[in-house]
């Protein structure tokens, strides 16, 4: 017998050799789309804190429970839409699907109640559900939005409104409809749907599958039904607008006087309801106008919520605030067209042949950029035919060359790449001498 058996190690079960895919409704945001993302960033923030919003980030996983107390449970979000697990400490934790819920909890853990109220927040993160994938409609997706807590001042949902009017404006998106609705406090909507309920019941053969649950489940949902049988009945439903009581009326009628003053178009939907039950009184929804029409594409939805914060162990303290969609924004400005990138074009190309030279572009590279030039350049090539081409392609007003002789000489070619014309400078002079051209051209 050998002092050591060799070994037997068995051979891990060969895995299929496919490159590796992003998860389905799950993607990457490249380079490409950058353009859309920062101008929408820039513009949201720039006015969110033009309206006095200060910005707040809360952590994508929460305990599951804090969505389906506030979300609500029968809701699709919660109900079939949450990416939820078991962590290694037994926790029910879930990605969140929505960031309102977070930030009624972060108001209650943070004693935000002391703050002066209103307290104004503005927000920009990813959210997650699992929903069936379809243009405008991912599981990963981006939403940026505002909550303004401690009020139930009826001019705050008109601003909220205005604000998302505004930010349509600014990125060139003007041709919008806002959908707006009152969906009563608690008290009005048990009554209405009561209502709702007896007059789905007689309906209920002529029901897609789908709403023959939500009779029983979330009757409200029933109005936000697209399929054409049940689109037919939601045009002779009772309208909840007929349920109000005096406070919720004079509220919403208030909110419709504010729109009114401000000049902004809005279109009542009494029907308009919305996919999470914690909205009292108003509820908004933002349509690219050409879309009016079709599900999944809404930019943006809101409403006041004033049960929520009670309800997840604070104070009472009624709430307003919207989400909006930035890849349902993305989409719409593609479609509209003419967004220009905001990046510096590069106005020199540095281009240069073997290791010395290569140094002192790097040097060079460093100096010209802190003196405010946008310079472009390979270093990772070293042929001077290929870096003249990306210098053509990117059309730089000025390329600089440093070759062996330009090193040992210290000087440096700079070609005029309009006129071909080159010149030899001094390469300690090289950046006065640039600043000098650009001046002389009127750019910099
Ligand atoms: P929401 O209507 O569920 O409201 O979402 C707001 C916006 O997020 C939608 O109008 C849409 O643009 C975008 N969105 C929703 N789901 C997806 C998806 N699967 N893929 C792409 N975009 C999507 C809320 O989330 C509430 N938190 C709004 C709110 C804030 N209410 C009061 N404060």
């Amino acid at each position: 017998m050998p002092r050591f058996a060799k070994p037997t190690i068995e051979k891990a079960p060969q895995e299929p050799r496919r490159s590796s895919r992003v998860l389905k409704g799950f993607r990457d945001i490249l380079p490409k789309e950058q353009k859309y993302w920062n101008l929408i960033y820039d513009t949201f923030f720039k006015l969110a804190s033009e309206y006095g919003f200060e910005r707040i980030e809360t952590p994508i996983l929460e305990e599951t429970s804090l969505f389906v107390r506030s979300v609500g449970r029968q809701t699709d979000i919660v109900s079939k839409e949450m990416f939820s697990f078991t962590d290694a400490g037994g926790s029910n934790i879930s990605l969140r699907p929505e960031a309102t819920a977070s930030i009624a909890r972060s108001f209650i853990d943070n004693g935000m109640q002391t703050l002066p109220q209103p307290v104004k927040l503005s927000y920009w993160g990813p959210m997650f559900r699992r929903e069936r994938p379809q243009a405008g409609r991912y599981r990963q997706f981006w939403q940026f939005g505002l909550e303004v807590l401690g009020t139930d001042a009826a001019v705050i949902d008109a601003q909220l409104i205005a604000f998302i009017s505004e930010f349509c404006t600014s990125i060139g998106l003007e041709d919008i409809v806002i959908q707006v609705n009152s969906n009563g406090c608690k008290g009005c909507r048990e009554e209405y749907i009561q209502e709702l309920v007896a007059y789905y019941k007689q309906q209920r053969k002529n029901l897609c599958d789908d709403c023959k649950k939500r009779l029983t489940r979330n009757p409200l949902r029933l109005l936000d039904c697209k399929q054409p049988t049940c689109k037919e009945l939601i045009d002779k439903a009772p309208q909840i607008l007929d349920w109000l009581d005096d406070d919720c009326k004079n509220h919403f009628m208030s909110v419709l006087e504010f729109l009114d003053g401000l000049e902004i178009s809005y279109v009542l939907n009494p029907y308009l309801v919305r996919g999470l039950d914690y909205y009292t009184q108003t509820v908004f929804e933002v349509f690219p106008a050409d879309k009016e029409q079709q599900s999944q594409s809404a930019i943006a939805g809101g409403g006041r919520y004033s049960g929520l914060v009670e309800k997840l162990g604070g104070q009472e303290a009624s709430a307003s605030g919207f989400s909006a969609g930035i890849e349902r924004i993305v989409l719409a400005l593609k479609e509209k067209g003419g967004v220009v990138d905001a990046k510096k074009t590069p106005n020199i190309f540095l281009a240069q042949i073997g290791e010395q030279a290569k140094l002192k572009s790097l040097k060079l590279f460093e100096k010209l950029r802190k003196n405010g030039f946008s310079v472009a350049e390979n270093f990772s090539k070293d042929g001077l035919k290929s870096q003249l081409e990306m210098s053509n392609n990117l059309n730089v007003k000025y390329s600089l060359i440093i070759g062996q002789k330009e090193v040992l000489d210290g000087t440096i070619l700079v070609r005029d790449m309009e006129s071909g014309v080159q010149e030899v400078v001094d390469y300690e002079k090289v950046l006065d001498d640039l600043k000098k051209k650009m001046e002389k051209n009127g750019n910099s």
